[in-house]
């Protein structure tokens, strides 16, 4: 069962530039970066209230999110749905024919997998199942 969304993923060139436009244009403070991705991406969340803007920053060259930055530029990337229980979603998704990529992982907000933007109207989407 999906709960809400719990952020949304956004690809910038410059993670410190993008904190600082979040802070000066909206107001916004956000979370100090943390490697993310097998430290292929910094990552930084934007606080707005309710749901989360997730800052995304490829570090290098390689990794799917530099990838994406050179193929489509900064913006949208991804939305997180929190779920109450992340392998019955997984199973739930599988059985419908979505394709996971690769497995449920553990991430800084707890349990995370994704779907396949092929699958879900060009929308990459993000599972996660927060820990207390
Ligand atoms: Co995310």
């Amino acid at each position: 069962m999906i709960k809400g969304i719990s952020h949304l993923g956004v690809a910038v060139k410059d993670l410190e530039e993008s904190r600082e436009f979040y802070r000066k244009v909206f107001g916004l403070e956000s979370s100090d970066p943390i490697l993310g991705g097998d430290g292929t991406i910094k990552v930084s969340l934007v606080d707005t209230g309710n749901v989360l803007i997730e800052l995304l920053q490829p570090i290098g060259n390689e990794g799917v999110m530099a990838k994406f930055l050179e193929k489509r530029g900064e913006g949208f990337h991804h939305i997180c749905y929190e779920v109450e229980n992340i392998a019955a979603e997984v199973d739930s998704a599988k059985s419908k024919g979505l394709e996971v990529l690769g497995e449920i992982r553990s991430g800084a907000e707890g349990k995370t997998a994704f779907l396949h933007p092929r699958d879900t109207h060009g929308v990459l989407v993000e599972f996660v199942e927060k820990e207390e």
